[in-house]
């Protein structure tokens, strides 16, 4: 996988001997952890243990915000875009900040990957890579975006004087709030904070209570890395309460939230109260057709990766998996043998290749799904069950599981699990395998499996989906647009237009015609956001 040039292995997934993915075995001994408002903690009343879903045990605990500590937050935002602490600051100075943030973060990657893994579950292999990996890189192409954006253009074509003057101008839009689920925070932080504070905007972040740690340091980070108070705070808090007040409060601008497509819903109610700007990145069912000529040795690879990545607690996972009828059993006989060598256990060793579920409520979940789907006539082909894991019985585990039979109005083929399940689904035409594909209320990821590039490239433009992946999966980049189709959300992260959804648009239109042109010219050199 290609990131920023740099190749990241197509398999973190699968694979022990590589590079030393972090120390292993470390223990996280258990501290308490306050909020982080207005350039300094904030402990509260009440706490929250942090679980290690591996084990089930308590490796901190962290203050349990209120209503009264959003409005805090976001009356520090407000006062803090009001003097212009940030937004006043020059493009040039903004992406110098978010470079040095980078910087940090790059350098304690590590840790990073220990904090977050050892509260969401994330093997460290792949929360070096990925979890933490992705942090210093993403953040720095927002503060590239700082330096190169266009936040003033005129737009009048030649010859000039004409009769009238023209900008478009593109302004912060206040107060920002991020609402971002437990599986990866740190990134999916940085994919709202980062276009946030790059153009000019105070943000008012809401973790997930489950996995808050890597989002508070880096709150930190920046504090001591020169964002002024105010401009940047994390609270925690119960959902329906703390964040829903800040989705719905009225000094709020705009609202960027990842996580289900039931709770972006209410987002979206509680937003247009006061018409507030909302991104949303929801859930997916990601189809991944393999096609007559693909390269069984290495579809079978990337099937899994693709699924069982995180125990598919991804949202771009490929979970639908569309297979022609003749060759199900071929495939389906491969994917088996490969899942029944991945080794389950603890998420702190480098030779691990799949974690943990977030909780034991997820892992029911699934199983649930997985009932349902047997008793609608489908097939467990492997897995299906809890494993036995001595030392992890505590904690929240699921067999990876294959399952066959399915069809595409099962439940199993319609909501996302979240977990390590792969339903298979067989195809006769390459019509009928974009039908089945794209009928879903998803459209996040996709992707096709061939030796033939055009062939795969002509289905991928028929696929609605935010993104296509030919032969490859999670090939997330942060020059690209990310984001869904239909319930998979509304509007796109990253990419090169990022900062167009954490910034207002203005015409600025002077009449020239009946004015002393020399004045009218003096007042129009460029501001300081040219
Ligand atoms: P969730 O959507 O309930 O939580 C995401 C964030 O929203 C959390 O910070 C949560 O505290 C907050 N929240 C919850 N209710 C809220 C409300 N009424 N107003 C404002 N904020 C609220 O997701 P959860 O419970 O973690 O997972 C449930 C399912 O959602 C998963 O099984 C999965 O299918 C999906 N999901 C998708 C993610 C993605 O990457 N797109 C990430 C996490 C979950
Ligand atoms: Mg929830």
């Amino acid at each position: 996988m290609a990131e920023n040039g740099r190749q990241v292995s197509l398999l973190p997934l699968v694979g022990p001997e590589g590079p030393a993915y972090g120390r292993a075995m470390s223990t996280v001994s258990v501290t308490h952890h306050p909020l982080f408002v207005d350039g300094r903690h904030v402990d509260t009343a009440e706490r929250y243990d942090l679980r290690d879903p591996a084990t089930g045990e308590v490796v901190g605990t962290l203050a349990k915000g209120t209503v009264a500590d959003v409005d805090t937050a976001v009356e520090a935002a407000r006062r803090s875009f009001a003097a212009g602490v940030w937004a006043g600051r020059t493009p040039a100075e903004r992406s110098a900040v978010l470079s040095r943030i980078a910087g940090r973060l790059a350098a304690e990657v590590d840790d990073l990957a220990r904090l977050e893994g050892s509260v969401n579950g994330a093997t460290i292999r792949q929360a070096t890579a990925f979890h933490a990996g992705f942090a210093a890189p993403h953040l720095q192409h927002f503060a590239d975006l700082a330096a190169s954006y266009a936040f003033e253009r005129v737009i009048d074509t030649p010859p000039v004087p004409t009769l009238s003057t023209n900008r478009i101008i593109r302004e912060p839009i206040g107060v920002c709030a991020a609402i971002v689920p437990w599986n990866f925070p740190l990134v999916l932080g940085i994919w709202k904070i980062g276009p946030a504070l790059a153009a000019g905007n105070s943000v008012v972040v809401k973790v997930d209570e489950r996995a808050p740690l890597t989002l508070l340091r880096l709150a930190e980070i920046a504090h001591e890395e020169g964002v002024p108070d105010g401009v940047l705070s994390v609270v925690a808090g119960p959902g329906p309460e703390v964040g829903a007040r800040l989705a719905s409060h009225p000094d709020v601008g705009k609202v960027g939230f990842t996580g289900s497509t039931v709770v972006g819903r209410e987002i979206m109610r509680l937003g247009s109260g006061t018409v507030k700007h909302v991104t949303l990145e929801l859930g997916g069912k990601g189809p991944a057709i393999v096609l007559d000529d693909a390269d069984l040795d290495m579809a079978v690879e990337g099937i899994l990766f693709g699924c069982m990545l995180f125990s598919g607690q991804m949202c771009e996972s490929g979970t639908r998996l569309l297979v022609p009828a003749a060759g199900r059993d071929e495939i389906v006989g491969r994917l088996v043998e490969r899942v029944r060598a991945l080794r389950l256990g603890d998420p702190r060793d480098p030779a691990t290749d799949v974690g943990p579920v977030i909780s034991v409520a997820q892992r029911d979940r699934a199983l649930h799904l997985i009932g349902r789907a047997v008793d609608a006539g489908a097939t467990v082909a492997v897995g299906g069950g809890i494993p036995e894991l001595p030392g992890f019985e505590g904690g929240s585990w699921i067999e990876p599981t294959i399952v066959t039979g399915v069809t595409n109005d099962m439940e199993l083929a319609q909501v996302e699990v979240f977990g390590p399940v792969l339903a298979v689904l067989t195809y006769e035409s390459e019509d009928e395998a974009v039908g089945i594909a794209n009928d879903s209320d998803f459209g996040l990821a996709a992707g096709v499996w061939s030796r033939d590039l055009r062939r795969a490239g002509e289905i991928g433009r028929r696929l609605r989906a935010g993104t296509v992946w030919v032969n490859t999966w999670h090939g997330v980049d942060n020059n690209a647009p990310f984001g869904g189709y239909g319930q998979s959300g509304v509007g796109r992260e990253i990419g090169p237009d990022a900062l167009d959804a954490y910034t207002e648009t203005k015409h600025l239109h002077v009449d020239l015609s009946r004015s002393a042109g020399e004045q009218i010219f003096a007042l129009l050199q460029p501001g300081p956001g040219a």
